[in-house]
């Protein structure tokens, strides 16, 4: 397959995460992808997410050392900027190492990189959610253009805007062809729960909300609904981020900015009740209160520019992605379960769902 890539060495930091090994492997479907190098911490992620392919050569390690740095080849045409310090409880939980992996590193890369002779693009994923308005009452899509709030109720979510920031100001001051994609949601195969180091919360578990219902509706569990699953948001299914990101690197415009999203909303309540469909999951959900740091309510991204700039729209719809999603969790059952189990001190929940097979390593025939 050819996705437009000539002969090219890529970069792609984060790329043993949920997004960055759908990049890889997607990259790698692309017999003009010369080399690939990942360069991952393995701090939110695990390494069986990494490809196995001659051309991938993998650096462990954070790209804020300047050991990794100063190894990288010089001739590198694309880079995909996907590490982040993950996610929002991890940030409040301990807001330094959400500035050391999630706005250290962007500033370290785009400083390095300012000075690569043969870069065509550099791609940051940027984040939706650190601009949408936020409300309870009905949501109008998000642009591109829509204004930014000085007022922010995560560490995560100032660092997302301050990777945009670093990188505009390198466009501006040293030509790097920078471009911003700004992702919604995204869900899918390869996010792992626990993938990584204990970050302070359960949420070093439970991740995203996709990946925890799909998990717990498989146990029959009732999926916990914060504020009564009133919000909503703008789910785009992984493959199609790749796609997003790779129309980034290809067609994006230096400088400019791209949402990455389905532009559908959905809300939480609906998509439990789609998890629970597809699971066949009958035990009633769970509706709690609000959480205390989480105003955010409706949203949903608007996809004209990305349609009309870069060609680029979703291909697979919410039912598609979730089948998907549970089909490859109920393959991957047991590993998904031994990432959750390195936390098990400090979240002793997951060890209920260890079973005989389990400990004897068998995987599930379900
Ligand atoms: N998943 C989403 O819904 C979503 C939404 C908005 C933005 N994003 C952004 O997309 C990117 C990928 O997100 P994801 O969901 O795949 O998360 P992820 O946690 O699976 O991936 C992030 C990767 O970065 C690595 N990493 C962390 N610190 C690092 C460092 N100092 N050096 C090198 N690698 C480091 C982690 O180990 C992990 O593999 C992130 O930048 C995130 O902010 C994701």
């Amino acid at each position: 397959m050819s996705l437009g890539f000539s002969n090219s060495t890529i970069l792609v930091v984060g790329g043993a995460g949920f997004v960055g090994s759908n990049l890889c492997h997607f990259l790698l479907e692309d017999e003009n992808v010369a080399a690939l190098i990942i360069v991952d911490n393995l701090l939110s992620s695990d390494m069986c997410n990494l490809p196995d392919d001659p051309r991938v050569t993998f650096l462990h390690g954070s790209i804020t050392d300047n050991r990794i740095l100063s190894h990288l080849p010089r001739d590198i045409q694309y880079v995909f900027h996907l590490a982040c310090y993950h996610g929002n409880q991890s940030s409040i939980a301990d807001p330094f190492a959400d500035h050391e992996n999630n706005t250290l590193t962007s500033l370290k890369l785009f400083d390095t990189l300012k000075d690569f002779p043969s870069l065509r693009k550099v791609v940051y994923a940027a984040a939706g959610c650190a601009v949408a308005e936020k409300t309870f009452d009905e949501a109008k899509s998000t642009t591109e253009e829509a204004p930014v709030s000085l007022y922010h109720d995560s560490p995560y979510s100032i660092s997302k805007l301050i990777g945009e920031l670093y990188g505009n100001y390198y466009f501006q001051h040293y030509g790097l062809p920078l471009v911003k994609a700004r992702f919604q949601n995204v869900y899918g195969p390869r996010e792992i729960l626990g993938a990584g180091r204990w970050r302070g919360t359960a949420h070093t578990v439970w991740r995203n909300v996709v990946p925890t219902f799909v998990w717990k509706s498989l146990h029959s569990e009732a999926l916990p609904l914060d504020n009564g699953g009133n919000a909503s948001r703008d789910f785009i299914f992984v493959e199609d981020m790749a796609r997003g990101l790779i129309a980034c690197a290809l067609k994006g415009e230096p400088g400019e900015v791209y949402n990455l999203a389905s532009g559908e909303e959905t809300t939480i309540w609906d998509l439990a009740h789609m998890i629970n469909e597809l699971a066949g999951n009958k035990t009633p959900v769970d509706l709690l209160p609000p959480r205390d740091w989480d105003r955010s309510g409706k949203r949903f991204g608007s996809t004209e520019k990305a349609k009309e700039k870069l060609g680029f729209k979703t291909q697979i719809s919410i039912p598609e992605g979730l089948e998907k999603t549970l089909l490859w969790t109920i393959r991957e059952k047991e590993h998904i379960l031994r990432t959750m189990r390195t936390h098990s001190y400090f979240v002793p929940e997951v060890d209920k769902y260890i079973t005989d097979r389990s400990k004897r390593g068998e995987a599930d025939d379900r």
